[in-house]
């Protein structure tokens, strides 16, 4: 998925959201029957790394195509290295800014710090936990 370009060409041909044809197109497919989106993303410098961020530019397709999407809540899944919890500072307010602009609920953030190795988050309370919330969505 590449970042958006700016060329407001958004849904011009066939439908498409974008005329510079990636994955993108796939997924605005997928939004366009969700009633629910839910970032899961690891923390890149206090922030969505850039493949996750080439797909949120892209929404401003839905805005200049003036596509309605379904979704109407969503969630923040993240996690990091660091211990300081205020590592996901950044991050948790784009997300509150995002989910705000597309009038989307936010139903919150789940955030683990302090795990890096593969596997790590493995031997962590936190997968049991988060599939508990996710079957309360
Ligand atoms: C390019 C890059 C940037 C990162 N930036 C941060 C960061 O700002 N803060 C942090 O706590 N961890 C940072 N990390 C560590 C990852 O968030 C951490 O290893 C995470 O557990 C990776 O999750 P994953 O295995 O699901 O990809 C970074 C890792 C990479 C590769």
């Amino acid at each position: 998925m590449q970042g958006c370009r700016a060329c407001d060409n958004c849904f011009s041909k066939e439908n498409k959201a974008c005329i510079f044809n990636d994955d993108f197109n796939e997924l605005a497919s997928l939004m366009a029957e969700s009633d629910v989106i839910i970032f899961c993303t690891p923390l890149y410098w206090y922030s969505f790394p850039t493949q996750i961020k080439a797909a949120i530019d892209k929404f401003y397709s839905f805005i200049i195509g003036k596509k309605d999407v379904p979704i109407k809540e969503c969630m923040l899944l993240s996690c990091g290295e660091l211990e300081d919890p205020h590592v996901f500072d950044g991050i948790v307010r784009s997300f509150e800014l995002i989910a705000q602009d597309r009038g989307w609920k936010n139903r919150g953030h789940y955030l683990v710090n302090s795990v890096n190795e593969k596997g790590a988050i493995s031997n962590t309370e936190h997968l049991q936990k988060i599939y508990d919330i996710g079957k309360k969505f």
